[in-house]
């Protein structure tokens, strides 16, 4: 049975004062059968991690570089991640796809860093509104999935994020039919490649817009066992009732 996983993903957002959110989230949440991820800036991940410490609320990192050491300026490694305290971290957002340029094989070889460094990742997954209005939805997830993600996975140290770029922060998202398809699809692939026992293992998140007043309708859908949220995870008041909707 896969635990029902609600991931925060604060962006560029955060400062030292708002590490309140953790202790409101702890104690509305701390004997919850759901895990709670809060992955914010790395400025804040070791304080963070320190906070929520022999608590139920792990804290991840967005980003890692694929290398363990070297002359990266201006970068993390998973090492360093760990050292901190992270136990997870994203890699292949859309937004470090774009802004960073990433492809999928940048992708594949950070996550493959950072499971060797012991981390769970949460590779991200999604197409551009171009890409769905033209019908290609499920060749571009299909073509994220099998470069993105690394060999050596475990039902257990890997969660897929599908986040359709058009519906990051726009307010838009997609039909429950349409997530659906999605997620069947990635599971039906991770069980290609891995095998009924690992691909039923992984934990399929949907990202994009996810609010209060959606949570519930989009957690009803078949191969959804969370959410990846951005805008409404950097408050208690806005990702307390998505936790409580799983
Ligand atoms: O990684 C989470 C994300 O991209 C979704 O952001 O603000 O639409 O919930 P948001």
């Amino acid at each position: 049975m896969r635990r029902k996983l609600a991931a925060g993903n604060w962006k560029m957002n955060g400062l030292s004062g708002d590490l309140g959110v953790l202790a409101d989230l702890a104690a509305a949440h701390g004997e919850g059968d759901v895990d709670i991820l809060i992955c914010p800036p790395h400025t804040l991940v070791n304080r963070a991690a320190q906070t929520v410490a022999d608590g139920k609320i792990r804290i991840g990192g967005q980003d890692c570089h694929a290398a363990e050491t070297g002359a990266h300026t201006g970068d993390v490694s998973a090492a360093m991640l760990v050292d901190a305290g992270a136990k997870w971290v994203i890699v292949g957002h859309s937004e470090r796809r774009t802004d960073h340029d990433e492809s999928d094989s940048d992708v594949r070889n950070k996550a493959r860093a950072a499971i060797d460094a012991g981390l769970g990742v949460i590779v991200c997954v999604g197409e551009s509104l171009a890409q769905r209005e033209a019908a290609n939805t499920l060749d571009i997830i299909g073509g994220q999935l099998s470069g993105s993600i690394p060999d050596l996975v475990t039902g257990q140290n890997l969660v897929v994020a599908y986040e359709p770029i058009w519906a990051i922060g726009t307010g838009k998202v997609p039909t429950t039919d349409e997530i659906g398809e999605v997620h069947d699809f990635i599971r039906a692939r991770l069980e290609r490649r891995f095998g009924a026992g690992v691909a039923r293992s992984v934990r399929l998140l949907y990202g994009g817009s996810v609010k209060a007043g959606n949570a519930a309708d989009i957690f009803a859908v078949s191969n959804v066992d969370g959410a990846l949220v951005g805008g409404a995870s950097l408050t208690a008041a806005d990702f307390s009732p998505i936790v409580t909707a799983l």
